[in-house]
């Protein structure tokens, strides 16, 4: 199948820190893509550099649908339908739920007012939040809800590829569970995902392909049951976590 997200070679170094080494892949319309490694490992990096929020790629190219995207600027690689989601929190806590949604909508969208909240508006919907909460303010949302307002964000730019960066960390087995429907709803809807997540189980259940990074390399990919019984994958892992 056609790749839509495609990266060839992309490598980021701070100073003397290697973060990403010359990483390729490629990731299908409604695929899942899962992402591990220990921490450190360079994944969020991948996602800095894939949609240069907030840095770009050293070296490499990334593509969608075969164009390459790389020297187009953050807010245009978000408006062609490349969105993602941050590891730290990333709400404004003082804005109601929607009013951070919109922020975002307005931010890679042209619409006005009423189709930016409009959009706001189903994204929160779509993302499952409360429509009672709308308008309650941010900060005093529990982290689950603040997480859903963040991928919401997310949404209203109506991306084609999402990129989640553990979505399912600081969350209740219930909640999690919550966040593996909602990935496989926005699947059904043709949209194309890559997760890095921590919580193995969730990322073994919903990726279609698997890959690991150790030191900023690609150590392993596949099927993610062959990927979590590679010895290499395993080693990387126990190596030095525990
Ligand atoms: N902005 C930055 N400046 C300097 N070093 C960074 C920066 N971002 C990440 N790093 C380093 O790059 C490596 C990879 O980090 P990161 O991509 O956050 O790993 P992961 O998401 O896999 O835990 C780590 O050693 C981290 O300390
Ligand atoms: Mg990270």
């Amino acid at each position: 199948m056609a790749a839509v997200l495609e990266a060839r070679g992309l490598s980021k170094s701070f100073g003397g820190l290697q973060a990403v080494v010359d990483i390729d892949f490629s990731v299908a319309q409604g695929e899942v893509l899962g992402i591990a490694g220990p921490n450190g490992s360079g994944k969020s990096t991948l996602f800095n550099i894939l949609t240069k929020v907030p840095f770009a790629a050293d070296r490499g190219a990334v593509l969608l649908d075969g164009r390459p995207i790389q020297r187009l600027r953050a807010h245009e690689i978000a408006r062609l339908g490349v969105a993602r989601t941050f590891q730290r929190e990333s709400v404004f806590p003082s804005l109601s739920a929607v009013d951070n949604v919109l922020l975002a909508a307005e931010g890679a969208r042209r619409g006005n007012f009423a189709a930016n909240l409009a959009a706001a508006e189903q994204a929160l919907d779509l993302a499952g939040f409360p429509a009672t909460l709308h308008n309650m303010v941010a900060g005093q949302l529990p982290v689950f809800l603040r997480k859903l307002v963040m991928i919401a964000s997310a949404l209203a730019l109506q991306p084609r590829v999402l990129l989640l960066d553990e979505p399912a960390s600081s969350l209740t087995p219930q909640e999690i569970e919550r966040i593996r429907d909602l990935i496989a709803k926005l699947v059904g809807e043709g949209m194309t995902i890559l997760l890095i997540e921590h919580v193995l189980p969730l990322l073994t259940a919903v990726s279609d392909r698997l890959m690991v990074l150790d030191h900023g390399t690609l150590i392993a990919s596949g099927l993610p049951a062959d990927v979590i019984a590679n010895p290499a994958v395993i080693e990387a892992y126990l190596g030095r976590e525990r």
